[in-house]
């Protein structure tokens, strides 16, 4: 699969980070104008919204269709618009697929990632429904998200994974140990999710900054204040050399993630149109070996205070 080398996550637009200062035309015109910046790889969800970000994207990309690849993810048992827990049985997924399909106004889905993995569904199954789905011509590639590295094998053992979407920045290294040593083994591409540490890592978040009910960040213990205090350290970092660089930090966040590897494609989520072109811009930002170096001595140095989600959602990561 090619795709743009920085996507677009469309998740914030409809959920997770407070009330959206921009109408619904503003995003349909984000999302359109993201072409322009280069930008033609969208990510969303059923469970955003939920599904009124699918809406969302599908009305966007309408006239764009052919120039852009579209993401979403299934995975979760929703009723009355709240997901109750997880559900990846087979005739579920595939009735999800039809459900994302018509939201999305779209003959088919060019990557549909299982959002977590379910406990109760063995993974085999799964990558084998996935794989009727592409038999059928309603999706194209199969992805898995927050997965650990046995169960990726095995799913790709059955049916072959293109991405494996899971949090990854500066601040989020869970992936490295494992996960992408086994992604570049078997050709699998790899997509940070929140890789702008959901805006810490912009330096737009001090730590005096409380959030919103509707803001998951609320809910995220590395979000607290004295948390937020502790990992000041390596966004002041991350600032002094962006602006050494007459860069932002977003950029040098994302540049990063890109100097990883070139099968790593970060989905920097924005409302606003000249963030995204901000962040779009990191492509044109260099890190030496000595920076990205440096960087890494501090974030391993000063690490991380708090957890990335809450105690209840780390039980479903990295299975
Ligand atoms: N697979 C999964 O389980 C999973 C989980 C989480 C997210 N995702 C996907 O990954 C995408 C990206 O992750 P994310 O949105 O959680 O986190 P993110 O991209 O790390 O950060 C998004 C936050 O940063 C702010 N921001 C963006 N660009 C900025 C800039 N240049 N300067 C200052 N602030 C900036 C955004 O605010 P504004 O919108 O106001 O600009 C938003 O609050 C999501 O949209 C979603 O599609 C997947």
């Amino acid at each position: 699969m090619q795709v743009s080398a920085i996507g677009l996550g469309c998740m914030g637009m409809s959920q997770g980070y407070g009330s959206n200062p921009g109408t619904h035309h503003d995003m349909v015109s984000v999302i359109r104008t993201s072409v322009d910046a280069g930008v033609t790889f969208f990510d969303t969800a059923e469970i955003y919204g939920p599904f009124v970000n699918e809406e969302l994207v599908g009305e966007a990309v309408a006239p764009i269709r052919d120039q852009i690849q579209l993401a979403t993810k299934f995975g979760w048992d929703i009723q009355d618009g709240k997901s109750v827990g997880l559900n990846s049985r087979p005739e579920h997924i595939k009735k999800v697929a039809d459900a994302c399909l018509q939201r999305l106004g779209v003959e088919t889905i060019d990557l549909f990632y299982q959002h977590r993995v379910d406990p109760n569904v063995p993974i085999e199954d799964v990558a084998g429904t996935v794989g009727e789905l592409v038999q059928a011509g309603k999706v194209k590639r199969f992805g898995l998200s927050e997965v650990g590295a046995d169960t990726l094998r095995k799913a790709h053992t059955t049916y072959p994974v293109t991405a494996v979407q899971s949090e990854y920045s500066l601040w989020t290294r869970d992936p490295e140990p494992e996960i992408l040593p086994t992604c570049a083994e078997l050709g699998i591409g790899f997509v940070p999710f929140s890789p702008l540490g959901r805006g810490f890592l912009t330096g737009a978040i001090d730590p005096s900054a409380s959030f919103s009910q509707g803001d998951m960040r609320a809910t995220i213990p590395r979000f607290q204040a004295e948390n937020l205090s502790a990992n000041q350290a390596l966004v002041n970092h991350v600032r002094a050399l962006a602006e050494a660089q007459g860069v932002t930090p977003a950029q040098v966040a994302l540049a990063w993630l890109l100097a990883q590897a070139p099968w790593i494609v970060p989905i920097p989520g924005t409302r606003s149109l000249s963030r995204l072109k901000e962040n779009a811009g990191a492509t044109e930002v260099g890190l030496s070996a000595d920076e990205r170096a440096d960087l890494d001595a501090l974030a391993a140095r000063v690490g991380v205070a708090g957890d990335r989600y809450s105690e209840a959602h780390m039980k479903l990561v990295g299975h």
